[in-house]
Protein backbone atom coordinates (compact mmCIF):
# COMPACT_ATOMS: atom_id res chain seq x y z
CA UNK A 1 0.00 0.00 0.00
CA UNK A 2 1.17 3.65 -1.06
CA UNK A 3 0.30 6.41 1.42
CA UNK A 4 0.84 9.92 1.11
CA UNK A 5 2.00 11.40 4.62
CA UNK A 6 -1.20 13.22 5.04
CA UNK A 7 -0.16 16.94 6.58
CA UNK A 8 -2.83 17.61 9.14
CA UNK A 9 -4.95 16.67 11.89
CA UNK A 10 -8.10 15.98 9.39
CA UNK A 11 -5.92 13.32 7.19
CA UNK A 12 -6.04 11.30 10.17
CA UNK A 13 -8.66 9.01 8.95
CA UNK A 14 -6.74 7.27 6.37
CA UNK A 15 -6.07 4.17 6.94
CA UNK A 16 -8.52 1.03 6.50
CA UNK A 17 -9.13 -1.22 9.60
CA UNK A 18 -7.47 -3.49 8.61
CA UNK A 19 -4.14 -2.11 8.80
CA UNK A 20 -4.75 -0.48 12.18
CA UNK A 21 -3.70 -2.34 15.44
CA UNK A 22 -6.34 -0.43 17.46
CA UNK A 23 -8.34 2.50 16.59
CA UNK A 24 -10.52 5.53 18.60
CA UNK A 25 -13.90 6.66 16.52
CA UNK A 26 -15.41 9.79 18.05
CA UNK A 27 -13.68 8.65 21.92
CA UNK A 28 -14.73 10.97 24.40
CA UNK A 29 -13.50 10.63 27.93
CA UNK A 30 -15.02 12.12 31.22
CA UNK A 31 -14.00 12.22 34.47
CA UNK A 32 -16.10 13.77 37.41
CA UNK A 33 -18.97 16.18 37.35
CA UNK A 34 -20.32 19.47 37.98
CA UNK A 35 -17.47 21.80 39.23
CA UNK A 36 -14.87 19.12 39.01
CA UNK A 37 -15.42 17.91 35.28
CA UNK A 38 -12.68 17.47 33.32
CA UNK A 39 -13.03 16.39 29.39
CA UNK A 40 -9.54 14.37 29.23
CA UNK A 41 -10.62 13.08 25.86
CA UNK A 42 -12.57 14.91 23.27
CA UNK A 43 -13.88 13.22 20.63
CA UNK A 44 -10.87 11.66 19.50
CA UNK A 45 -10.69 9.80 16.19
CA UNK A 46 -7.08 8.24 15.68
CA UNK A 47 -5.85 4.71 14.58
CA UNK A 48 -2.52 3.27 15.70
CA UNK A 49 -0.77 1.48 12.62
CA UNK A 50 -0.10 -2.20 12.75
CA UNK A 51 3.84 -2.61 12.92
CA UNK A 52 4.83 0.34 13.16
CA UNK A 53 5.95 2.24 16.24
CA UNK A 54 4.13 5.54 16.91
CA UNK A 55 4.96 7.83 20.18
CA UNK A 56 2.37 10.17 21.67
CA UNK A 57 3.36 13.66 23.15
CA UNK A 58 1.17 16.50 24.56
CA UNK A 59 1.55 18.85 27.58
CA UNK A 60 1.01 17.44 31.31
CA UNK A 61 -2.89 16.66 31.32
CA UNK A 62 -3.49 16.78 27.47
CA UNK A 63 -4.96 13.07 27.82
CA UNK A 64 -1.67 11.10 27.15
CA UNK A 65 -2.09 8.30 29.63
CA UNK A 66 -6.16 8.52 29.67
CA UNK A 67 -5.85 8.28 25.91
CA UNK A 68 -3.54 4.88 26.18
CA UNK A 69 -5.84 3.75 28.64
CA UNK A 70 -8.94 3.37 26.55
CA UNK A 71 -7.57 2.19 23.77
CA UNK A 72 -6.17 -0.42 26.29
CA UNK A 73 -8.99 -1.20 27.47
CA UNK A 74 -7.92 -0.69 31.00
CA UNK A 75 -10.58 2.49 31.26
CA UNK A 76 -14.28 2.57 29.46
CA UNK A 77 -14.72 5.53 27.46
CA UNK A 78 -17.86 8.22 27.86
CA UNK A 79 -18.90 7.71 24.49
CA UNK A 80 -17.49 6.85 20.90
CA UNK A 81 -15.84 3.29 20.30
CA UNK A 82 -12.06 1.50 21.29
CA UNK A 83 -11.65 -1.14 19.03
CA UNK A 84 -8.49 -3.39 19.41
CA UNK A 85 -7.90 -4.97 15.49
CA UNK A 86 -11.78 -5.46 14.92
CA UNK A 87 -13.34 -6.40 18.14
CA UNK A 88 -15.30 -3.18 19.47
CA UNK A 89 -14.03 -3.24 23.12
CA UNK A 90 -16.78 -1.69 24.35
CA UNK A 91 -19.44 -4.10 23.72
CA UNK A 92 -17.70 -7.22 25.42
CA UNK A 93 -18.69 -8.24 28.58
CA UNK A 94 -15.75 -8.26 31.45
CA UNK A 95 -14.79 -11.73 31.76
CA UNK A 96 -14.20 -11.46 27.72
CA UNK A 97 -12.37 -7.66 27.92
CA UNK A 98 -10.14 -9.31 30.37
CA UNK A 99 -9.39 -11.95 28.30
CA UNK A 100 -8.80 -9.96 24.93
CA UNK A 101 -6.75 -7.74 27.40
CA UNK A 102 -4.63 -11.11 28.64
CA UNK A 103 -4.09 -12.34 25.06
CA UNK A 104 -3.78 -9.48 22.81
CA UNK A 105 -2.43 -6.17 24.75
CA UNK A 106 0.90 -5.55 26.60
CA UNK A 107 1.23 -2.37 28.86
CA UNK A 108 5.19 -1.14 30.07
CA UNK A 109 4.54 1.18 32.80
CA UNK A 110 6.77 4.39 33.74
CA UNK A 111 7.52 2.57 37.29
CA UNK A 112 8.38 -1.12 35.60
CA UNK A 113 5.95 -2.69 38.47
CA UNK A 114 8.12 -5.94 38.34
CA UNK A 115 7.62 -8.48 40.92
CA UNK A 116 10.27 -7.88 42.99
CA UNK A 117 10.70 -11.57 44.38
CA UNK A 118 10.87 -13.44 41.04
CA UNK A 119 13.37 -13.70 39.15
CA UNK A 120 13.97 -11.59 35.62
CA UNK A 121 13.34 -14.81 33.83
CA UNK A 122 10.32 -15.60 35.88
CA UNK A 123 8.77 -12.10 35.46
CA UNK A 124 9.00 -11.96 31.75
CA UNK A 125 6.75 -15.52 31.73
CA UNK A 126 4.67 -14.21 34.39
CA UNK A 127 1.62 -13.22 31.96
CA UNK A 128 2.04 -16.84 30.86
CA UNK A 129 2.21 -18.00 33.65
CA UNK A 130 -0.89 -16.37 35.15
CA UNK A 131 -3.17 -17.06 31.85
CA UNK A 132 -1.64 -21.00 32.12
CA UNK A 133 -0.56 -20.73 28.37
CA UNK A 134 2.56 -22.77 27.82
CA UNK A 135 5.51 -20.46 26.59
CA UNK A 136 6.36 -20.62 22.88
CA UNK A 137 10.13 -21.03 23.55
CA UNK A 138 11.64 -20.24 20.16
CA UNK A 139 8.96 -16.47 20.55
CA UNK A 140 10.78 -16.27 24.22
CA UNK A 141 14.44 -16.76 22.86
CA UNK A 142 13.79 -14.30 20.02
CA UNK A 143 12.58 -11.71 23.25
CA UNK A 144 15.45 -12.44 25.62
CA UNK A 145 18.21 -12.18 22.55
CA UNK A 146 16.84 -9.19 21.80
CA UNK A 147 16.60 -7.75 25.31
CA UNK A 148 20.17 -8.80 25.25
CA UNK A 149 19.57 -10.07 29.15
CA UNK A 150 20.53 -13.60 28.62
CA UNK A 151 23.02 -13.39 31.04
CA UNK A 152 20.97 -11.68 34.20
CA UNK A 153 17.74 -13.84 33.69
CA UNK A 154 18.41 -15.46 37.22
CA UNK A 155 18.84 -12.27 38.73
CA UNK A 156 15.97 -10.31 40.80
CA UNK A 157 15.01 -6.60 39.72
CA UNK A 158 16.92 -5.07 42.77
CA UNK A 159 20.12 -6.52 40.91
CA UNK A 160 19.23 -4.68 37.56
CA UNK A 161 19.91 -1.13 36.45
CA UNK A 162 16.50 0.77 35.56
CA UNK A 163 17.24 0.11 31.91
CA UNK A 164 17.56 -3.42 32.60
CA UNK A 165 14.55 -3.35 34.79
CA UNK A 166 12.53 -1.80 31.92
CA UNK A 167 13.99 -4.12 29.47
CA UNK A 168 12.87 -7.08 31.26
CA UNK A 169 9.60 -5.06 31.59
CA UNK A 170 9.50 -4.76 27.71
CA UNK A 171 10.28 -8.23 27.31
CA UNK A 172 7.13 -9.26 29.70
CA UNK A 173 4.73 -7.49 27.49
CA UNK A 174 6.08 -9.10 24.57
CA UNK A 175 6.09 -12.89 26.23
CA UNK A 176 2.25 -13.16 25.28
CA UNK A 177 3.28 -11.97 21.55
CA UNK A 178 0.32 -9.11 21.61
CA UNK A 179 -1.30 -7.10 18.57
CA UNK A 180 0.00 -4.05 20.55
CA UNK A 181 2.10 -2.84 23.17
CA UNK A 182 1.13 0.35 25.44
CA UNK A 183 4.32 2.14 27.17
CA UNK A 184 3.54 4.97 29.43
CA UNK A 185 6.55 7.26 29.26
CA UNK A 186 8.39 3.97 29.44
CA UNK A 187 12.01 6.44 29.89
CA UNK A 188 10.52 8.58 32.33
CA UNK A 189 12.31 7.12 35.43
CA UNK A 190 15.48 6.40 33.49
CA UNK A 191 19.05 7.92 32.70
CA UNK A 192 19.99 8.72 28.82
CA UNK A 193 21.80 5.56 28.31
CA UNK A 194 19.13 3.10 29.74
CA UNK A 195 16.51 5.26 27.28
CA UNK A 196 18.60 4.89 24.83
CA UNK A 197 18.77 0.94 25.61
CA UNK A 198 14.56 0.56 25.94
CA UNK A 199 14.08 2.54 23.18
CA UNK A 200 16.41 0.60 20.84
CA UNK A 201 14.82 -2.60 22.35
CA UNK A 202 11.17 -1.18 21.68
CA UNK A 203 12.69 -0.05 17.95
CA UNK A 204 14.09 -3.68 17.51
CA UNK A 205 10.59 -5.37 18.88
CA UNK A 206 9.08 -3.22 15.57
CA UNK A 207 11.46 -3.29 13.16
CA UNK A 208 12.69 -7.30 13.75
CA UNK A 209 9.61 -9.06 15.67
CA UNK A 210 6.22 -7.38 13.70
CA UNK A 211 5.42 -5.90 16.92
CA UNK A 212 3.08 -2.41 17.13
CA UNK A 213 4.23 -0.39 19.84
CA UNK A 214 2.50 2.90 21.23
CA UNK A 215 4.58 5.18 23.25
CA UNK A 216 3.77 8.34 25.52
CA UNK A 217 6.59 10.42 26.08
CA UNK A 218 7.90 13.69 26.38
CA UNK A 219 11.44 13.73 25.20
CA UNK A 220 12.24 14.93 21.49
CA UNK A 221 15.01 12.20 21.48
CA UNK A 222 12.67 9.22 22.36
CA UNK A 223 9.68 10.39 19.65
CA UNK A 224 12.51 10.53 17.33
CA UNK A 225 12.78 6.34 17.67
CA UNK A 226 9.36 6.33 16.84
CA UNK A 227 7.61 5.92 13.31
CA UNK A 228 5.29 8.54 13.81
CA UNK A 229 4.15 11.05 16.54
CA UNK A 230 0.89 12.12 17.69
CA UNK A 231 0.39 15.14 19.52
CA UNK A 232 -2.27 15.74 21.71
CA UNK A 233 -3.27 18.98 23.38
CA UNK A 234 -6.39 19.52 25.99
CA UNK A 235 -7.92 16.09 25.00
CA UNK A 236 -7.78 16.96 21.23
CA UNK A 237 -4.95 15.44 18.55
CA UNK A 238 -2.81 18.81 17.71
CA UNK A 239 -1.12 17.44 14.91
CA UNK A 240 1.18 14.37 13.68
CA UNK A 241 4.53 13.72 12.30
CA UNK A 242 5.83 11.13 10.14
CA UNK A 243 9.01 9.66 10.08
CA UNK A 244 10.61 11.83 12.86
CA UNK A 245 13.41 13.02 13.89
CA UNK A 246 14.69 14.72 17.77
CA UNK A 247 15.46 18.00 15.90
CA UNK A 248 11.54 17.42 13.81
CA UNK A 249 10.00 17.11 16.76
CA UNK A 250 11.56 19.97 18.86
CA UNK A 251 10.58 21.86 15.21
CA UNK A 252 7.01 20.99 15.15
CA UNK A 253 6.91 21.73 19.10
CA UNK A 254 8.20 25.47 18.63
CA UNK A 255 6.30 26.24 15.71
CA UNK A 256 3.04 24.79 17.98
CA UNK A 257 2.71 27.68 19.80
CA UNK A 258 1.23 26.92 22.97
CA UNK A 259 -1.69 28.93 23.38
CA UNK A 260 -3.14 27.91 19.64
CA UNK A 261 -1.44 24.61 19.20
CA UNK A 262 -4.74 22.56 18.53
CA UNK A 263 -5.32 24.80 15.44
CA UNK A 264 -2.27 24.85 13.91
CA UNK A 265 -1.07 21.90 11.52
CA UNK A 266 2.09 20.36 11.52
CA UNK A 267 4.70 21.21 9.11
CA UNK A 268 4.85 19.38 5.97
CA UNK A 269 6.60 16.21 5.74
CA UNK A 270 10.26 16.10 3.81
CA UNK A 271 9.75 15.87 0.10
CA UNK A 272 9.30 12.37 -1.17
CA UNK A 273 7.97 10.91 2.09
CA UNK A 274 5.31 8.19 1.59
CA UNK A 275 4.80 4.95 2.89
CA UNK A 276 6.00 2.09 0.29
CA UNK A 277 4.85 -0.95 1.42
CA UNK A 278 6.61 -0.60 5.15
CA UNK A 279 5.30 1.24 8.14
CA UNK A 280 7.07 4.79 7.35
CA UNK A 281 5.23 7.02 6.89
CA UNK A 282 1.74 5.28 7.36
CA UNK A 283 -0.54 7.07 9.69
CA UNK A 284 -3.48 6.99 11.83
CA UNK A 285 -7.16 6.65 10.33
CA UNK A 286 -10.61 5.52 11.35
N1 LIG B 1 -9.04 9.52 37.59
C1 LIG B 1 -9.17 10.80 37.25
N2 LIG B 1 -10.12 11.57 37.82
C2 LIG B 1 -10.29 12.86 37.47
N3 LIG B 1 -9.55 13.50 36.54
C3 LIG B 1 -8.58 12.79 35.95
C4 LIG B 1 -8.34 11.41 36.25
N4 LIG B 1 -7.31 10.98 35.50
C5 LIG B 1 -6.94 12.02 34.74
N5 LIG B 1 -7.69 13.11 35.01
C6 LIG B 1 -7.60 14.43 34.36
O1 LIG B 1 -7.71 14.23 32.94
C7 LIG B 1 -6.80 15.05 32.25
C8 LIG B 1 -5.87 14.19 31.41
O2 LIG B 1 -5.05 13.42 32.29
P1 LIG B 1 -3.93 12.42 31.77
O3 LIG B 1 -3.43 11.69 32.95
O4 LIG B 1 -4.48 11.63 30.66
O5 LIG B 1 -2.85 13.45 31.21
P2 LIG B 1 -1.39 13.17 30.62
O6 LIG B 1 -1.35 13.82 29.28
O7 LIG B 1 -1.07 11.74 30.71
O8 LIG B 1 -0.49 14.03 31.62
P3 LIG B 1 1.02 13.72 32.17
O9 LIG B 1 1.94 14.12 31.06
O10 LIG B 1 1.13 14.65 33.34
O11 LIG B 1 1.11 12.27 32.55
C9 LIG B 1 -6.09 15.89 33.31
O12 LIG B 1 -6.73 17.12 33.42
C10 LIG B 1 -6.25 15.07 34.57
O13 LIG B 1 -6.25 15.90 35.70
MG1 LIG C 1 0.35 10.62 31.81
Amino acid sequence: MTLAAPTSAEALAVLPPGDLAARGVHVTKVYGQGNARVVALDMITLGIPKGAYTAVMGPSGSGKSTLMHCLAGLDSVTSGEVYIGDVALGRLSDKRLTRLRRDRVGFVFQMFNLVPTLTAAENITLPLDIAGVKPDRAWLDTVIDTIGLRDRLRHRPAELSGGQQQRVACARALATRPDIIFADEPTGNLDSRSSAEVLSFLRRSVREMGQTVVMVTHDPVAAGYADLVIFLNDGRIAGQLAEPTAQRVLDWLGQSAPADAAASDPPEPAPGRSAAGDSKGKTAGQ
